[in-house]
This record gives structure tokens, C-alpha cells and sequence, in this order.
């Protein structure tokens, strides 16, 4: 019998292509892809991967793409599918309502809503008596003071269904909310938030039928937001190996309480969340239903010598594995980006001599090339280039990631 899987931009961005390699090598899957991306651009095993493919002009045209994508199904003789999965924010709702045409099981319209709109979030979330941050919507200015009247300083302002920290700032006195009302004058609708001071890290999870079949945390050094105001700072995620250890089980538990709250059963989840500097405890960040971005799932391949491509794809079809997806490894993955005023990479220093010192620890060394042009690191989570470093010792670990980040300077002379 064959298994009709629906997903969503399969080709982009990069790691779906990844995600859908991993399913069409299952036996008895056929992979229906929808998205906007011709078959033209796609890398050619990605395309190949696609078993039937619709390009669409406006993938984000809702009600038109679930439509001809239901004429287009049509056209084959088929009227339901088996699942409809999205790895990509955008697409999530999408994915819940091409569930809802095609009789897939998996989130609703509503349940999906609430992993795309931070406050409605946070309000499931409070409702299932999990610790989010104090949050209000606002879209005046005035909604906004009166946040602020109620948390109390510090806070933070961000938009309600943003990305990679962009239109954020946080505001520690009242001489910041001129500038930041300011700043964020341009964003329809903004989540208010209470200032969580403490290290942050991520719960990723792949479940099945409502079992857990891989956990992963991953710390941010620094946190995002640090990293995105601070262009000189080369992020670093680092999957922990051992997740059961006092200052991490309680993040674990948090992840697992919000998902069950939010109704996942299966699929895949990248929820963050901050460790309180003042109290120790997990305090609720947010939380996708999809993979991660910035290189973490291959991260999570280098902690454990596993795929987590192959196990999502298992998990959502066979809904079990044989991986044993054991952590063997701390991996932590290194963004860098170049410093200078030029618009090319000039030079590379300092590889040469960590590689010779520590090559076995380190697996991955994939930089934008000396002539090559340099990368918007505004843009672009993983800047000019990303290096991996593991080690089953933590400590070895980030000094090594520590090497990696401040000691390998990409330069960009004019
Ligand atoms: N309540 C909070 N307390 C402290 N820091 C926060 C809070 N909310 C957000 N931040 C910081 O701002 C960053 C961006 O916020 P958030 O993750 O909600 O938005 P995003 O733009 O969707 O992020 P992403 O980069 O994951 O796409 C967080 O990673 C964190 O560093
Ligand atoms: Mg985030």
C-alpha cells in the first residue's frame, strides 16, 4: 500500500530538501510536494525526491493554493491523503488547512494557529498552568504603556509571529519607550513581554501517535538576541549530550507539557525557553511545529551519530524507528561572520592551527571561500559559514567552540 504524503515547500528552505530525501527513501511513500519553487531551481535530488510536484505563484495565497492544490490532486484521482506535514514556519496554518480538505490526521486550523501567534500561545500555555513570560498584545502605542504599567520593567517588544529576533528590543527604563515605540512603528501588532534575564536554550522533539521518540536541547551562547545586536559575536548552538542533568530536566519537562497542551501528537517541534537567572526555573519562550532552523538538526545528527531527517520521516509515516538516536556526543555548531568593510572574503586566519590541534573534533568546517562574496549576516542565521565541534566532554566542548568563535577571523578588506 502506498502512503500519500502531502509537504509543503519541500525544496526550501535548505534542510527540507533534507526532510524530503529522507522520506522518498522509505519504502511505500509517495511524496506529493506543493510549493512555489520550480522544479527547475531545486537541487537535482531534491527534485528527484518529489514524486508529483505543484508550483504555485503565492504559496502564502491560502485559499488559493489549497484549491489547485485540490485540483491538482484531482487530476491524479486522489482526494485524500494520508498526512500533510510542513517543516517551515510560514506554512504551518497551511498545513492545517490542506489537513482539513484532504482528511489528514494531525494539528486542526485552530491548534496550528496557536504555534504561529505568540500570544495566543503563551495564553494555551498559561491556561495548561505552564510559566510564560507576563504578555500582553498591543497595537497602540497606548496598549503598549499599558503592558508595560502592568509587568513592569524590564520588558520586551517584539512582533506577534516574528523571526530571527527581527523588530525586537527590549526596554529597561521608561527613557527607552520613546525610541522603542519608535522602532517598532512599522509592525502591526506586537507581543509585550516580561524580560526573562537568564541562559536560553531549545527543546526539540520528534513524536509519533504522542510518544516522544527524540529529545534534543541545544544552548544559545550567547542568547539570540545578544547575538543579533552584536554583529563581532560568532553564535554558537551547542546540543547538550546529557539532558537528564539538573539545570536541563526541567526545560525537558516544560517541552513536553507544552506540546501535549498544544495538541502535537506527531511531527516535528523546536520550542525555546530561558532558565531564570534569579530563580532557576524554565520559563516558556516559544515554540514552532517544524524543524529548526540554523543548521540544528544537523547538530543534533553530529550529538548522536544519528538522522533525524530519516527519523522524522519515519516517525510521521511508520510512526516508530529502529535509530537508537543515543547522545554520544556535546556538538556545538559556530556561525561566523566577517569583520571588515569589504564585500568579498579576503582571508581566513587562524583555521589552520585549531585543525591541526583538534581535527578530530571537529567534523564539519564549511566557510564561504576567500574571493567569495560575503553573506548578509542580518539575513542569514548561519553568517559566512558554520563549523562544528563535539566532544563527549562539555567543558572540552565549548572551550573548543570557544577557539572556533573568536580565534578563526574571517576578514573582508575592501
Ligand atoms: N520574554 C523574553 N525574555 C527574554 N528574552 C526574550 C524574551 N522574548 C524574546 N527574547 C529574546 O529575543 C529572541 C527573539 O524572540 P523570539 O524567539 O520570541 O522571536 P523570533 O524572532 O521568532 O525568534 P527566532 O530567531 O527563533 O525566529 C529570543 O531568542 C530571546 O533571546
Ligand atoms: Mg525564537
Amino acid at each position: 500500500m502506498t502512503l500519500d504524503v502531502l509537504l509543503i515547500s519541500p525544496s526550501f528552505p535548505a534542510d527540507n530538501g533534507h526532510f524530503t530525501k529522507a522520506l522518498h527513501a522509505l519504502p511505500g511513500v509517495r511524496v506529493l510536494g506543493v510549493g512555489d519553487q520550480p522544479a527547475a531551481r531545486m537541487e537535482p535530488e531534491v527534485r528527484d525526491a518529489i514524486d508529483a510536484l505543484h508550483v504555485v505563484p503565492d504559496l502564502w495565497d491560502e485559499d488559493a493554493t489549497v484549491e489547485s492544490t485540490r485540483a491538482w490532486l484531482g487530476s491524479m484521482g486522489i482526494s485524500r491523503v494520508d498526512r500533510v506535514e510542513c517543516l517551515w514556519e510560514p506554512g504551518v496554518v497551511l498545513a492545517a488547512r490542506m489537513r482539513a480538505a484532504f482528511g489528514a490526521p494531525g494539528l486542526s486550523v485552530d491548534q496550528a494557529k496557536a504555534f504561529r501567534d505568540k500570544d495566543l500561545m503563551k495564553s494555551r500555555l498559561d491556561e495548561a498552568g505552564i510559566r510564560t513570560p507576563h504578555h500582553y498584545r498591543a497595537r497602540t502605542a497606548a496598549e503598549v504603556e499599558g503592558a508595560i504599567e502592568r509587568i513592569g520593567f524590564p520588558v520586551i517588544v517584539k512582533p506577534i509571529d516574528g523571526a530571527g529576533s527581527a523588530d525586537t528590543h527590549v526596554m529597561r527604563s521608561a527613557d527607552d519607550v520613546g525610541p522603542v515605540l519608535a522602532a517598532v512603528q512599522h509592525v502591526p501588532e506586537v507581543s509585550v513581554e516580561e524580560f526573562i534575564e537568564g541562559d536560553e536554550f531549545t527543546y526539540d522533539a520528534i513524536l509519533a501517535g504522542g510518544e516522544t521518540l527524540f529529545e534534543n536541547v541545544a544552548w544559545y551562547r550567547p542568547k539570540p538576541l545578544v547575538a543579533r545586536q552584536n554583529p563581532w559575536i560568532s553564535p554558537q548552538a551547542v546540543c547538550l549530550a546529557d539532558i537528564d542533568q539538573s539545570e536541563i530536566s526541567p526545560g525537558v519537562a516544560l517541552g513536553r507539557r507544552a506540546l501535549r497542551a498544544l495538541g502535537l501528537e506527531t511531527g516535528m517541534a523546536h520550542m525555546e525557553w530561558f532558565r531564570s537567572s534569579k530563580t532557576g526555573e524554565a520559563i516558556f519562550g516559544e515554540v514552532g511545529a517544524r524543524a529548526p532552523g540554523g543548521r540544528l538538526s544537523h547538530g543534533m545528527n553530529y550529538s548522536c551519530d544519528g538522522d533525524v531527517f530519516r527519523l522524522w520521516a519515519e516517525a510521521i509515516t511508520a510512526g516508530r524507528t529502529e535509530q537508537s538516536m543515543e547522545k554520544r556526543f556535546n556538538a556545538a555548531l559556530v556561525f561566523k561572520r566577517a569583520v571588515g568593510p569589504g564585500s568579498t572574503i579576503t582571508s581566513i586566519e587562524g583555521l589552520d592551527r585549531i585543525l591541526a590541534e583538534h581535527g578530530e573534533h571537529i567534523p564539519v568546517v564549511d566557510l564561504v571561500p576567500v574571493g567569495a562574496r560575503r553573506k548578509d549576516w542580518t539575513q542569514v542565521v548561519t553568517g559566512d559559514g558554520w563549523l562544528v565541534a563535539r566532544h563527549m566532554d562539555l567543558t572540552e566542548t565549548l572551550a573548543l567552540a570557544d577557539r572556533l568563535a573568536c580565534d578563526v577571523r574571517l576578514e573582508s578588506a575592501r
